[in-house]
Parts: C-alpha cells; structure tokens; sequence
C-alpha cells in the first residue's frame, strides 16, 4: 500500500473524479476526507477508511474548518487533492460577470485558498506533505466558447508553479493532473451546454469529442487514479511544480 500511515483531504469528492481519487487511496492505505459542497457523507459511507466533510471551496470559514476537523479526526494531513470545480461555457460576448466570478471563486481561489490553509498545517506540522491541484488541457489553449473555465484552468497550472516553487523548502511538493475529456456529471452539463450553442443533439458533442482522443474513447475517472496515487507517493519525492498531462493523446492531437 503506497499511502499507508497517510492522511488525505480531496475536495469536490462526492462524485466523478474525485470520488475515484477517494476510493484509490483509501485502497492504498490513506485516512481519506472527503470533502464537498454536497453529498459528501453519504460517498464516504461507502469508502472503507474514508469520512465525509460538508466543505464550500468558495467560503474561507468553511475551508478552515475543514482543515480543523480533519486535523481533529485523524491527526493531521499529509495530502490535499484540490478537485473542485465548475465548469461554464458562452461566448466571449455573451460572458456574464456572475459567471466569470462564479468560476474563478471555484476554480482558482477555490485552488489557491484550500492549498494555502493546508500548506499552513503542512508547515506547522514539520513533515512535509503533498499538494495536487485538478488543471485541465482546457488551461494550456484558449477554446471559442470556454473562454472563462480556460482561463481558470491556466490559472491553476500558474498557481501550481508558483506554490510548489515556494513550499519546496518546506518538503511540500506541489504538483498538478491535466485531463482532457472525462466522463463524470461535468461533462453532461457541457455536453447540455454545446448542445445549446453549437445547435446538437443531446449526447453529440460527447460523442465527437470521445471519438477525437487518439486513445479511442473518453477518460474514465479510475483513468486519472494512477497519477494522482503516484504524485502523492514516495515515488514522487523529487517532483516538484509540474503539471502532467493524463489524456489519452487529446492534447498532442
Ligand atoms: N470531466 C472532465 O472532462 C474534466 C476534464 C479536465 C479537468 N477536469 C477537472 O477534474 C476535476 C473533477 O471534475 P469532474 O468532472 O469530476 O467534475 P464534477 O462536476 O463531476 O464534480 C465536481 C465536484 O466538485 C464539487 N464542488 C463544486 N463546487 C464546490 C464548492 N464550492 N466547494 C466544494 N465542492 C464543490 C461538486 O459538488 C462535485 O461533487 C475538476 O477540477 C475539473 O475541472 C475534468
């Protein structure tokens, strides 16, 4: 088991992505928190070694609070896996200031202030620790009508490089996972979202962006698992301020 003895914070847990992530390393060893804005007890009930903690990514007392009951319940934290994310698509003219603010609180602050409260425990603490936040191919091109989520996306990749440039001195590897198209609750909203603007069916958009990966087919959340237990393994210790694509060749293509 490569996270035995670990003490794991997922944020945006309850489903999709994260709810893999929560149940890979829970079978890896780790205490795993699961955190999100919703359903999060009812997903831990159902991972063995896992705990479920009701946590807005957006609201800086609910983020310490998190830290605080994790801190309580298992003794410290040793992983933080920002996951949590929301996703908009308009036209660059069309773009409303309430979306944009929404993504970004999601998205980038929603990276940045869960990663400096975790940090804060990671360096009280003494031993370290590991930080990975979820980018996307989204945030290494601009795409017409995804402009605000893009933007958030770079963002995390910049936040990535600038955080783990910072907390190396601390032993804190700050690290990032790029997916390109996964199959999970988000991308039904996208799909829902091009089928408005691009005038397609309901399911089309999915289906050509599945048959675009070179791999063949959509990523599947436990296609992401492997990165995510690797980067916060003991085989990752020399890794610091990356972002490594896991897409199935989409970027490349
Ligand atoms: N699905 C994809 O194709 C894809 C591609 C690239 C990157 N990603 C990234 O992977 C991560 C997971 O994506 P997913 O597809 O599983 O998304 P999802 O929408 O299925 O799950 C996101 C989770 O985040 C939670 N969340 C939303 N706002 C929150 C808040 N304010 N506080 C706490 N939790 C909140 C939601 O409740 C949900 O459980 C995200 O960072 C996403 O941007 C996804």
């Amino acid at each position: 088991m490569r996270l035995a003895g670990k003490v794991a914070l997922i944020t945006g847990a309850a489903r999709g992505i994260g709810r893999a992530f929560a149940e890979a390393y829970a079978r890896e060893g780790a205490v795993v928190a699961v955190a999100d804005i919703q359903g999060a007890a009812e997903t831990a009930a159902q991972i063995p070694g896992a705990f479920g903690i009701t946590m807005d990514v957006t609201d800086q007392a609910s983020i310490d609070a998190a830290v605080a009951e994790v801190v309580k319940v298992a003794g410290g934290i040793d992983i933080l896996l920002n996951n949590a994310a929301a996703f908009d698509l308009a036209p660059i003219v069309e773009i409303t200031r309430q979306s944009y603010q929404r993504i970004m609180d999601i998205n980038v602050a929603g990276t940045l202030f869960p990663l400096q409260a975790v940090a804060r425990q990671m360096i009280k603490q003494g031993r370290g620790g590991r930080i990975i936040n979820m980018a996307s191919q989204a945030g290494r091109r601009g795409e017409a009508l995804v402009g605000v989520y893009c933007a958030s996306k770079a963002a995390v990749i910049s936040l990535t490089q600038s955080a783990g440039l910072d907390l190396i001195k601390h032993g804190i590897k700050v690290n990032g996972i790029a997916p390109g198209v996964v199959d999970t609750p988000m991308w039904d909203q996208v799909d829902a979202l091009f089928a408005k603007y691009e005038n397609l069916p309901l399911g089309e958009k999915k289906r050509q962006v599945g048959l675009a990966v070179p791999h063949g087919r959509m990523g599947r959340p436990e296609d992401l698992t492997g990165m995510a237990v690797f980067l916060a393994s003991d085989e990752a210790d020399y890794i610091v301020a990356q972002t490594y694509n896991v897409d199935g060749g989409n970027w490349m293509n």
